[in-house]
């Protein structure tokens, strides 16, 4: 859908209960930049999370869902009223002894993938460097989060994959001391080599659509001429999966486990041709990871034809001046829609802000009043 002009996708209202450290909360935002702002260990960052599990039905940080209810209580809520073409009214609601429901304009979904892209966000938070110095699957997930915002086969391949592999490492283990079964070994192989090249091409187009996207706005962020680039690396690039799978079966039969496949793809990153995390500097490294992320939301911006919310969490704490002075004029354009960033000093924020001229509301924390 290129070439059509984004329409933002808006936040207007979010309550919360009994999720994380907000008992009850209800907060309202304006159309362009809101500021949260209040002392450290308030429950800054958990609203973003709560405003990104609202389009995402979970956590950017917590794997298990148990881990956002209050402690000591055994449900939580998240709703959110957000226009797009029309209002909405979304509410997500998980408890203990509750699976978890989510809900637009009263009516449940009967699958939870088919609400994701509905609400498309880009969280920045210094968590991301570990893209960078964390294992691969971080990097995966990076790939996998940006292409099923706008591919959901991809998400119901990636997940069958998952399954399969899931599938075969437990018969494998459960081989032990006996021999395996050839026959329902290539059955497991069979599936997991057709989801694996399945996910093997969509990546693939992936990052020759995506590369372009983020060194362009790294060289617009930075303002250096240092160049940036990244590589796709997959096991399967030069064999097929089954011949992989084939080479490795003693070893697999071995270890118990499945040891190469498309679930080792990485993400190779470079600046100046070497190996980021060896060649950047702290401040290199920072905006290499903030650029990826800016490239993102571009990129999902073009092609859902949505601007996305953008959660800028703890940014002024993460890039030096110059950079942050640079980031907040690329989000104050028309390029980017509804904007919530985080942070501790709330003269800061405004002071940043200011010389732009564009909409701008503070939302305290923690103190009396909750706006002003
Ligand atoms: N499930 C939970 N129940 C209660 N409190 C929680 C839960 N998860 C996190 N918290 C609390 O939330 C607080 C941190 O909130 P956070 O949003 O990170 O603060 P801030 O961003 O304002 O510094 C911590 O005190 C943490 O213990
Ligand atoms: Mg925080």
């Amino acid at each position: 859908m290129q070439g059509v002009i984004s329409l933002s996708v808006i936040v207007k209202e979010l309550k919360l209960y009994q999720f994380k450290n907000h008992e009850n909360i209800s907060l309202s935002f304006g159309d362009k930049i809101n500021a949260i702002t209040g002392s450290n260990g308030i429950g800054k960052t958990n609203i973003l999370d709560a405003i990104f599990y609202l389009g995402n039905t979970k956590s950017y940080f917590n794997p298990s869902d148990k881990q956002i209810i209050s402690l000591g209580c055994s449900e939580t809520s998240i709703f959110g009223k957000v226009t797009k073409d029309q209002e909405y009214e979304l509410l997500g609601v998980f408890g203990e002894k509750r699976k978890k429901t989510f809900k637009k304009n009263g009516k449940p979904y009967t699958r939870l993938v088919d609400h994701i892209g509905f609400l498309p966000s880009v969280f920045i938070t210094p968590h991301d460097i570990s893209l960078v110095f964390e294992g691969s699957e971080e990097r995966r997930r990076f790939m996998d989060f940006t292409i099923s915002q706008i591919n959901k086969e991809y998400l119901t391949e990636l997940i069958r994959y998952r399954k399969v592999l899931d599938q075969r490492n437990a018969y494998l283990k459960s081989c032990e001391g006996r021999s395996v079964d050839p026959l329902l070994l290539e059955g497991f192989d069979e599936k997991l080599a057709f989801s694996g090249h399945e996910i093997h091409r969509v990546r693939t187009s992936f990052i020759a659509d995506f590369l372009p996207h983020f060194q362009r706005i790294h060289k617009e962020l930075a303002e250096e001429d240092t160049s940036v680039s990244f590589e796709y690396f997959s096991p399967i690039s030069d064999v097929t999966f089954q011949d992989l799978l084939l080479k490795n079966r003693a070893l697999d039969i071995a270890a118990q486990r499945t040891s190469s496949g498309t679930h080792k793809d990485d993400l190779i990153f470079e600046m100046a041709g070497m190996p980021l995390k060896k060649f950047g500097s702290q401040g290199q490294i920072k905006s290499y990871v903030v650029a990826l992320k800016l490239a993102q939301y571009e990129f999902l911006s073009k092609q859902t034809g949505d601007k996305p919310l953008l959660l800028l969490d703890d940014i002024f704490e993460k890039i030096d001046e110059q950079r942050s002075k640079r980031l907040m004029e690329l989000v104050c354009s028309d390029r980017f829609g509804q904007i919530f960033i985080s942070d501790t000093h709330h003269e800061r924020v405004k002071e940043h802000f200011d010389p732009f001229g564009v909409d701008f509301k503070q939302i305290r924390i923690g103190s009396e009043s909750l706006t002003e």
